[in-house]
């Protein structure tokens, strides 16, 4: 099986002055060539897209957002849309990030919505699934992150993840600076590759499924390298430039 092209995003969250901004596009920009194997994204909060369309535009760096509304326009205060994202250059939006999930409460039925969102105004979901501790202790992290998934592939079919990408991102490693073996994250990333062959083989081959919690730069090139898993999606490291860089060299 051909090893898939690896893929870095890193999710700023709620983070970001603009000229801390400014400064961290700027380094990430200068340090990811064209020639890079790795796929590399940002997604910053909102507000600073127009900030990293305007210093990415025509670089090796995509840019995304962190969630979407998935109405097109209209009476939602507060909210962004898919089209929104797209005319402002967002090639991915996260979906279903834990986060999302826990503190603003989704469902996996509004996460298969805003997936659905996401590619009906042309842009890439990454799909983020993963278990808390107390699921993992008490054996149910498949069962879980199954849950998660069929919820998606259940509303929008199997094929719909041609033009998607999946990120495990286990809650108990999420910001904690407790990182999953490359083991144990291996085992999930199976887990889910084998889910979706059961549907089709074809998909299940081809696409790209991050880990994301606490990935750094001295730990990317172990998780990076077990066979299942396709790159990270980063939150604390991605802040630093540096720290980034050698997250997208590991991956490279
Ligand atoms: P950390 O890399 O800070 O653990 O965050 C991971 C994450 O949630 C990325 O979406």
């Amino acid at each position: 099986m051909s090893k898939r092209r690896p893929f870095v995003a890193g999710n700023w969250k709620m983070n970001g002055s603009r000229a801390e901004s400014a400064a961290l596009l700027d380094g990430v920009k200068a340090g990811v060539s064209n020639a890079s194997k790795a796929e590399v994204a940002v997604c910053p909060p909102f507000i600073l897209i127009p900030l990293a369309a305007e210093k990415l535009a025509g670089s090796a760096v995509a840019w995304g957002g962190q969630n979407l509304n998935v109405n097109k326009s209209g009476a939602f205060t507060g909210e962004i849309s898919g089209p929104m994202l797209k005319d402002f250059g967002c090639s991915y939006v996260i979906v279903g990030h834990s986060e999302r999930r826990s503190l603003y409460g989704e469902s996996d039925a509004t996460v298969a919505e805003k997936y659905g969102a996401a590619q009906a105004h042309g842009l890439i979901p990454i799909l983020c699934v993963g278990e808390t501790l107390a699921e993992r202790e008490g054996n149910q992290t498949e069962a879980v992150v199954a849950r998660q998934l069929d919820a998606v592939l259940a509303k929008h079919g199997v094929a719909s993840l041609k033009n998607a990408i999946i990120a495990y991102e286990p809650v108990w490693a999420i910001g904690t600076g407790k990182t999953a073996t490359p083991q144990q994250a291996q085992d999930v990333h199976r887990f889910i590759r084998e889910r979706i062959a059961k549907q089709d083989k074809g998909v299940a081959d081809a696409v790209r499924i991050l880990y994301g919690g606490s990935m750094k730069g001295s730990n990317a090139g172990e998780l990076i390298g077990q066979p299942d898993i396709d790159g990270g999606l980063i939150g604390g490291a991605s802040l630093v430039a540096d720290e980034f860089l050698a997250i997208c060299r590991a991956a490279d």
